[in-house]
């Protein structure tokens, strides 16, 4: 086994639909990925980013190929498994943010704790904690839509490391931001990362992260192209 390599694919397949509908969105990807580091993954919309994120992050199945998460194969696991292995190891960020604007800011970042057990006052000062780091104070009792979108992914980011993850998956995270939104953001992705010891997979097709970033694939029409 590669110790460096925390997710490993191989063969990696995806395909929806059928017969002359059919989409083939993977198509055999074999990839490693490197403890620690951030991965961007590139390509042009409908390459297989999502896919690919989905896949990797146990929220879909493959139809052929297999997916390891340190070392234990993960495409064949139990949904009950899986969505343990979703809530004690792995953070999300999506491009619409997926904030509950039921919920406060805090109460977000507090959310993906629930399953730790650890006492509510503790809850609350690691997503204080968390919420300060991203450069979000004062603001942790609105409403997610009272934030700009910026701000608003920002507390995405800090919500998806709060459980202590090893992987965190982004997809398009700076996809409805400007530019200074988008470097401040990959900035604090890359020190909460760093910060918190997880390794990040970060979808984009936005060639400024994807120069940034220590690692990187390409992808066209569901395969890897370089990397
Ligand atoms: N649920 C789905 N049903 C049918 N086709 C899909 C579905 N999801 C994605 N696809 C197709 O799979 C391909 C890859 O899509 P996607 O992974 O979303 O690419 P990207 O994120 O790079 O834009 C595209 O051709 C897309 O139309
Ligand atoms: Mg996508």
């Amino acid at each position: 086994m590669d110790d460096a390599a925390i997710l490993r694919t191989e063969g990696l397949t995806k395909t929806y639909g059928k017969g002359s509908g059919k989409t083939v969105a993977l198509d055999n990807v074999n990839l490693k990925i490197t403890r620690g580091k951030l991965l961007a993954v590139y390509g042009p919309s409908g390459s297989g980013k999502t896919t690919l994120l989905f896949l990797l992050g146990g929220l879909d199945k493959p139809t052929s190929g297999r997916i390891y998460f340190e070392g234990v194969e993960v495409s064949n696991m139990s949904e009950r498994r899986l969505s343990k292995l979703r809530r004690n190891s792995f953070g999300f960020v999506f491009q619409n943010y997926n904030l509950v604007d039921e919920l406060t800011v805090l109460e977000n970042v507090m959310l993906t704790m629930i399953f730790e057990g650890k006492p509510d006052a503790e809850r609350k000062d690691r997503a204080k904690e968390l919420l300060r780091r991203v450069g979000i104070t004062g603001k942790e009792r609105r409403r997610p839509s009272q934030l700009s979108a910026g701000e608003q992914q920002r507390v995405a980011v800090a919500r998806s490391v709060a459980n202590r993850p090893e992987l965190v998956f982004m997809d398009e995270p700076t996809g409805n931001l400007d530019q200074e939104n988008s470097q401040q953001l990959m900035r604090m992705v890359a020190d909460m990362v760093q910060g918190e010891g997880a390794t990040c997979v970060v979808a984009t097709h936005n060639l400024e992260v994807v120069n940034e970033a220590p690692s990187k694939v390409f992808l066209k029409s569901g395969r890897i192209v370089s990397s």
